[in-house]
């Protein structure tokens, strides 16, 4: 397909002779990133990209100059039912009810401006957008920014329900190691935590975006098949659309940046004076939020491990506080002595690539455990909801390559956790065998590897959509 197009947006005017995409991220962090990954990868593919966003977190047009951006109108920031993402649920329910009409109108004028729109590419939280990509008969392909497990784990939804997990567990049950048999590696003590607090409001959205991926033409995963090859079967014979492993995706162009917040780099002249393998990273990415007392309990854990640590606490992320307030006095000067750095936001793939780092203390996002995985860096498991858990499941007991806290934040947990990560002989098998993965993940990227060839299936399969 060579199509000549000629496309005029809010920011743009662009002449190609390239097929164009329509990207749909999802306007939050951890979704933003891999959208507009995968946007310079199909770029690079000979692919014309339009982004379609939100002015609500929209990403910067600044930083990626050769796409056109085309803003949802009608959704302004202030028209939100939530002034931040804490109320993510609420949310999606927002996003997908009350910015079906304004996508359908960019998407109809895109069309009649534009031959040759060859497909649209969507985040899965936007899953009622199928029923106008089937009404404009444009080709709708998901891209899924966590884990087939994950995404395993929410189809199971059903049979969790059907097991009688939506109820209150007994406090044996919140402890039990037991297995759940068709949700594995789940255990009985982490339903709780993966349904949220609201197992309900919940589950909804996880049934809502699996079935509306049903009828995607395709999937695009943000995930390599070496890593996820266990779940390669179940995930075939459920669903059966055409699925493209073509991750990781950061990978790919290693420079880019969407971060929303601005990133810290004095923490590099600071990594840069420390001894290699020796500094524990810590961030539990952009969403998640800890109460008071297990902040404090972080930091006595990070005080008490003696180990050089660099902590990224995100403003607002302490409830009840701005920022530090809750610190002991002088923590950084007189309690930890100069062996910590504490900062805003980092830029994080450069941090886990440093030679310093020989640790991540993580939520189990999905794109830092990838990040994690990449540079071979072993983690610390604290996962707080949804997709966190079944990641946090695979990196300590399927892919053994972190440790896991058990019992929340509690110091002693924490600080024998990270002497086991960063000293201890288990730390260092642990790390042997991450790094392992990422020479699979070196060698998938690579021609004739795995992810290289999904990536060259995806770009023939777009062109004879
Ligand atoms: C959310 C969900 O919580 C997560 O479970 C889901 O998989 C994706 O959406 P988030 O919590 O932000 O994402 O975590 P994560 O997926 O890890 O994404 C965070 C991104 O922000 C990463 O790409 C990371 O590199 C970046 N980041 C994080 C920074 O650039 N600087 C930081 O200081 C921290």
């Amino acid at each position: 397909m060579d199509i000549t197009t000629t496309t005029t947006t809010t920011t743009t005017t662009t002449t190609t002779s390239r097929p164009r995409l329509v990207l749909l991220p999802y306007p939050l962090q951890g979704h933003i990133n891999p959208m507009l990954q995968l946007a310079n990868i199909l770029h690079s593919k000979g692919f014309a990209i339009t982004i379609l966003h939100t002015h609500f977190n929209a990403p910067d047009p600044s930083n990626h100059p050769h796409f056109n951006f085309m803003p949802i109108p009608g959704v302004a920031e202030e028209n939100l039912p939530v002034s931040s993402t804490d109320n993510l649920i609420r949310l999606m329910h927002y996003l997908n009810d009350s910015c079906l009409q304004p996508i359908q109108g960019c998407l109809e004028q895109l069309l009649s401006e534009v031959a040759g729109v060859a497909c649209l590419i969507t985040d899965a939280q936007w899953f009622a957008v199928q029923t106008i990509a089937d009404g404009l008969k444009l080709p709708r392909i998901v891209n899924w920014t966590s884990s087939v497990s994950a995404f395993l784990s929410f189809a199971a939804v059903p049979l969790l329900r059907q097991m009688g997990f939506f109820r209150p567990l007994s406090g044996d049950e919140m402890k039990s190691e037991e297995l759940i048999l068709g949700v594995e590696p789940l255990r009985v003590r982490d339903v709780s935590r993966f349904l949220t607090s609201d197992p309900e409001g919940a589950s909804e959205l996880m049934e809502l975006m699996v079935q509306g991926m049903k009828p995607a033409q395709a999937i695009i995963w943000n995930t390599f098949k070496e890593l996820e090859e266990f779940q390669l079967p179940k995930l075939t014979r459920g669903f059966p659309n055409q699925h493209f492993l073509i991750g990781p995706f950061h990978k790919y162009f290693p420079t880019l940046s969407s971060s929303l917040l601005t990133q810290d780099r004095t923490c590099m002249s600071w990594l840069d004076k420390q001894e290699p393998n020796s500094v524990l990273y810590v961030s539990f990415g952009s969403l998640a939020g800890v109460e008071e007392s297990e902040f404090l309990e972080i930091a006595w854990g990070l005080a008490n491990s003696n180990q050089p640590f660099l902590w990224v606490v995100r403003p607002g992320s302490v409830k009840g506080s701005e920022w530090l307030e809750p610190l002991p006095d002088g923590f950084l000067e007189t309690i930890v002595k100069g062996r910590g750095y504490i900062v805003k936001w980092a830029p994080q793939e450069k941090v886990l690539a440093h030679r310093s780092t020989g640790g991540f203390w993580t939520h189990n996002g999905w794109n830092s455990t990838l990040e994690s995985i990449c540079e071979g860096v072993p983690m610390i498991c604290s996962p707080s909801f949804a997709d966190q858990i079944p990641h946090a499941r695979n990196v300590s007991d399927v892919w053994k390559i972190g440790v896991e806290l058990k019992n929340g934040f509690e110091r002693g947990e924490i600080e024998s956790a990270i002497k086991t990560l960063m000293v201890d002989k288990k730390g260092l098998e642990t790390r042997d065998r991450i790094k392992n993965l990422k020479e699979k993940v070196n060698l998938c990227l690579k021609k004739g590897g795995s992810s290289y060839s999904s990536l060259e299936d995806l770009t023939n399969y777009i062109l004879s959509c």
